[in-house]
């Protein structure tokens, strides 16, 4: 058992692996501002005392040095994660992603930390026409995002090489599954699909709807956490985390009609700025690294997802 802090564990992707580590007997604190997070992703708090909860702000130094104090694994997941939101308000995604990120590796240096493990992503290649993305090509951030993704993962090289600090940058492709937020402006794409289909509404795709992703079922990532966490030795290695597939909006809208038992036809809007047109990943270096492979396909976690979010809409109902 390890005491670990998890960084935006209030989050969709945060509150998934804070399960599973609890799950899994070990301590966990949450360090969380509750900005785009939500309690009830913690819901879970009742049945494991040993967890948690420090609301609180990444971007302030002593909230970190408090919340790292004593742990010996940190997951960054903490972040104002949107691209459209880093394009409209660069500054206050910067503080967070930049600033909140040194702050982490700021207060878990020196301190008996064995490993930082923060939550990169697949944003950071941009639109680079090769295609699968490997760690190995040249990046080209597109957006205020992704540019702070990247200097997160560099922070965290840096601080291996300059005060021996384990860490990793796990590099995320887009990833999905309970939990993800269907109703922000900055919602990501299978939520928002899945919550317009079940209410009847035709769903929105920006551009023409052939840009592809390698969607990520959730599942995979806590498995990759986790094993970056029981690695051997890690010095500071960016690795991609996805499926090695990928599928256009079209079809993966298709998929979930079909789940879903929907008729309705979507509604085609102008691309977004900063939206990548395809990525699809090389997945060999998790899997040398930490011995990451996927274990839940595309169509399984869709079925997983839709299955949630429809259970979430019938109990609400019911309220
Ligand atoms: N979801 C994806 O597809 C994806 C892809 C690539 C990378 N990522 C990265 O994974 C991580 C988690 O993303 P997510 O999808 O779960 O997003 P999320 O918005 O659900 O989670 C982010 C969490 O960070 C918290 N947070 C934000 N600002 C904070 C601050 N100043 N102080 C403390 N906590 C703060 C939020 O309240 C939230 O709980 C992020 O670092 C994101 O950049 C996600």
């Amino acid at each position: 058992m390890s005491k670990v802090l998890v960084t935006g564990g209030a989050g969709f992707i945060g509150s998934n692996l804070t399960e599973e580590l609890l799950r899994r007997g070990h301590f966990v604190r949450v360090l969380d501002d509750f900005s785009t997070g939500k309690r009830e992703n913690l819901i879970f708090d009742e049945k494991y005392p040993s967890l948690k909860v420090i609301e609180g702000d990444i971007r302030d130094l002593d909230t970190c040095q408090k919340a790292v104090e004593g742990m010996e694994y940190v997951f960054h997941q903490g972040a104002l994660p949107s691209v459209q939101r880093s394009v409209e308000d660069p500054e206050t995604s910067n503080a967070v992603n930049v600033g909140g990120t040194l702050n982490i590796l700021l207060a878990a240096r020196g301190k008996g930390v064995k490993r930082v493990i923060y939550a990169s992503s697949s944003s950071v290649y941009g639109d680079t026409p090769t295609l699968p993305k490997h760690e190995e090509m040249p990046t080209n951030p597109l957006s205020p995002y992704a540019l702070q993704k990247y200097v997160g993962e560099h922070y965290c090289r840096l601080f291996y090489q300059l005060y021996g600090l384990e860490t990793i940058s796990l590099r995320y492709f887009n990833i999905f599954g309970p939990k993800q937020d269907p109703n922000s402006l900055y919602s990501a794409v299978i939520p928002k699909f899945i919550d317009a289909l079940v209410q009847d509404r035709p769903p929105v795709i920006f551009g023409d709807g052939e840009q592809s992703r390698d969607f990520t079922y959730i599942e995979n990532v806590v498995q990759a956490n986790l094993l970056a966490m029981s690695a051997e030795h890690l010095h500071g290695e960016a690795i991609n985390i996805a499926c090695g597939k990928r599928i256009s909006l079209n079809q993966l809208l298709n998929v979930l009609k079909e789940i879903l038992g929907s008729k309705i036809f979507p509604l085609y809007q102008e691309p977004r700025k900063g939206d990548v047109k395809h990525s699809l990943a090389d997945i060999r270096k998790g899997k040398e690294i930490v011995g990451y492979e996927p274990t839940v396909g595309v169509e399984i976690g869709l079925k997983k997802t839709a299955e949630f979010f429809s259970k979430a809409r019938i109990l609400l109902k019911d309220k």
